[in-house]
């Protein structure tokens, strides 16, 4: 399957076959994940596969009992960490980058200029902004995934209503991980039409904005 039909046929699943999924298409998911782009290439995102019924259950009573997640064959529980967006922890991504010959930086820039910038390091600005930009990343690899799932067949539903609290109980987390998402996953039972759209007139210009 091409990107292009693979956007067009995503819709979220809602309704699910009781057919577990192999674990072969669970790694093919995880690995479009791995494979997306990230600030710097931080990469903090972390995935824990969920199958267990009763772990499950709970997964769906943090996200105000929302059935898609307790009836998936599988939830994946969409965590991150904002230590990736230390300094120390930037710095070893970036350099990596620079090794790989990605970055044409030299160890002055990176840590004189680069590292010491509000615009391109994060920790300069607090636990706060580490802990946004970590959550853009970590939707962009979800995004990956779920287009990856329907590659292979498989339905997702992106469930970001949910106590992310709650859910870090559950789910027994170390302090130095947050929960961002849930992605259940599964064979779909429902073939439902896109989703209605903005139409392009509304949310496309060239070279300016008109309103
Ligand atoms: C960040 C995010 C959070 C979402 N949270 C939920 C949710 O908690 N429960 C749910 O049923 N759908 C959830 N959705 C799915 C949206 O409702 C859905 O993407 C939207 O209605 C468009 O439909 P489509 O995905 O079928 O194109 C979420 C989607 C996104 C991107």
């Amino acid at each position: 399957m091409n990107v292009s039909d693979a956007i067009l046929k995503r819709v979220s699943i809602r309704k699910w076959k009781s057919a577990p999924v192999e674990k072969e298409k669970i790694e093919k998911v995880l690995e479009a994940g791995r494979r997306a782009p990230s600030w710097g290439n931080t990469q903090p995102w972390r995935f824990i596969v969920v199958q267990d019924k009763a772990k499950k259950e709970e997964l769906a009573g943090a996200a105000g009992g929302q059935p898609v997640v307790a009836d998936a064959p599988v939830v994946i529980v969409c965590c991150g960490m904002i230590e990736v967006f230390s300094r120390k922890m930037q710095r070893q991504s970036l350099k990596q980058l620079m090794d790989v010959g990605a970055l044409a930086w030299t160890d002055d820039i990176l840590d004189n200029v680069v590292l010491e910038s509000d615009l391109f390091a994060p920790y300069r600005l607090g636990e706060q902004i580490m802990t946004i930009k970590a959550g853009e990343q970590i939707m962009i690899a979800i995004a990956y995934m779920t287009l990856e799932a329907v590659n292979q067949g498989l339905g997702t539903c992106w469930v970001g209503a949910m106590s992310a609290k709650d859910t870090h109980q559950v789910m027994n987390l170390p302090d130095s991980m947050f929960v961002h998402d849930l992605l259940p996953l599964g064979y779909p039972d429902e073939d439902p039409k896109p989703r209605p759209r903005k139409p392009l007139k509304q949310l496309y210009f060239w070279e300016k904005y008109e309103s």
